[in-house]
């Protein structure tokens, strides 16, 4: 059985009246940039997460970099994350002209080990920004702590695990702010690129609307800013999308619940860690074989059998290539659980949609794999 990645046009197909309906209203509304629709999605966002203010951008990366901004985290600043995420992470942290400090992930989630953090903090430190990595909080409290006591800002980089919670706490509660990424293949995707901002704090919601819209609260009048707004189409797929995403939630989960009964006991694999009580959801159901040097011939063997597996992410950020101008970053101690993450991690299909006849053939895949390693 052919098992893919991802199930987008399913997910269309399943709720397109809804999806269709909104896109009619944009489009007959002849507001396609910052009309009703935004600010109805906006307003949607904010009941739905429990936040004071959302601010619809172009993408999650600017998400990140334009609270930076807003912050005043520039040049000769330092901001604190984790070397195995989505390069976007540091990208977003260069862009806004400051330097990436890296330190270790916890062995277990792979999200940033808090207790690595304090031993990296200097005088030019300014913020953390801990990545919800595959879909599960990252241990908010120990960072929220840690950030108190030194003065620091924390922006939580929530790109992939949107709908998450902690044991004791939601997202965003204690922080500047928390960024999201709606591309296509998150949790809560758009057809194309878009992001959002959540923040209680008002200043920082003033000033990331108007960096967002070329510096400009209102017409004709402008201070420095950028273009990187979340267009009203977009607005109105999200919309649409967002009555679905606890079920769709809460499908992944049991999706990954199938997976870890069908894979228990594997000798040459490791998965998924769920922290008790976290609402972890699953963006990506990560495995790592165990020893590092199997890990492509296990990518291979499984896509050989039509088993769409892809890697999050094979390099870590400091291990890229791309620095031509010298390195932008600084590592605080070892990073080598997150070097070992990158070197053995494999992904296997999670989406809503998929059947759980398609987990039981990737199942069958990887036990097959196992079982030959001996
Ligand atoms: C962890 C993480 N941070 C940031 C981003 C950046 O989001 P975008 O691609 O919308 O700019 C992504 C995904 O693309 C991501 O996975």
């Amino acid at each position: 059985m052919k098992v893919p990645f991802y199930g987008h046009v399913k997910q269309y197909q399943n709720i397109q009246g809804e999806i269709d309906a909104n896109l009619r209203e944009v489009l007959m509304s002849g507001q396609y940039v910052m009309g009703p629709m935004l600010k109805k999605f906006e307003a949607q966002s904010c009941e739905y997460f429990g936040c004071k203010h959302a601010i619809g951008v172009g993408n999650g990366t600017d998400a990140i970099w334009l609270v930076l901004m807003a912050l005043g985290i520039g040049p000769g600043d330092e901001v604190i994350t984790h070397p195995n995420t989505f390069f976007a992470t540091a990208e977003a942290i260069w862009i806004a002209g400051a330097t990436c400090v890296f330190v270790d992930c916890d062995t277990t989630t792979r999200c940033i080990d808090p207790a690595k953090i304090e031993a990296a903090i200097t005088p030019r430190t300014k913020a953390i920004i801990p990545v919800h990595l595959y879909g599960q909080c990252a241990d908010m409290p120990a960072i929220w702590a840690i950030a108190a006591k030194h003065g620091l800002q924390v922006i939580e980089d929530n790109a992939q695990g949107i709908d998450g919670r902690g044991d004791t706490f939601r997202q965003g509660e204690r922080s500047a702010a928390v960024a999201t990424s709606f591309i296509i293949q998150k949790n809560l995707g758009c057809f194309g690129d878009g992001g959002m901002v959540f923040t209680n704090c008002d200043e920082i919601n003033a000033t990331v609307r108007k960096l967002r819209n070329h510096g400009s609260a209102q017409r004709d009048h402008h201070s420095f800013g950028f273009n990187s707004r979340l267009d009203d189409l977009q607005a109105g797929v999200l919309s649409a999308k967002m009555r679905h995403i606890t079920a769709w939630t809460d499908q992944r989960i049991a999706l990954a619940k199938r997976y870890d009964a069908g894979l228990a006991g594997c000798r040459h694999i490791a998965l998924p860690v769920c922290r008790p009580g976290y609402r972890h959801v699953y963006h990506l159901y990560e495995i790592e074989t165990r020893d590092a040097s199997r890990r492509d011939a296990l990518v291979k063997f499984l896509c050989d059998a039509g088993i769409d597996a892809k890697t999050h992410y094979s390099i870590a950020i400091h291990k890229q290539a791309g620095f031509p101008w010298g390195k932008p970053f600084r590592i605080a101690g070892s990073v080598a659980n997150a070097e070992k993450n990158a070197a053995s991690c494999v992904s296997l299909p999670m989406f809503p949609e998929l059947t759980p006849a398609e987990v039981d053939a990737v199942v069958a895949q990887v036990r097959a794999w196992d079982a030959a390693q001996g």
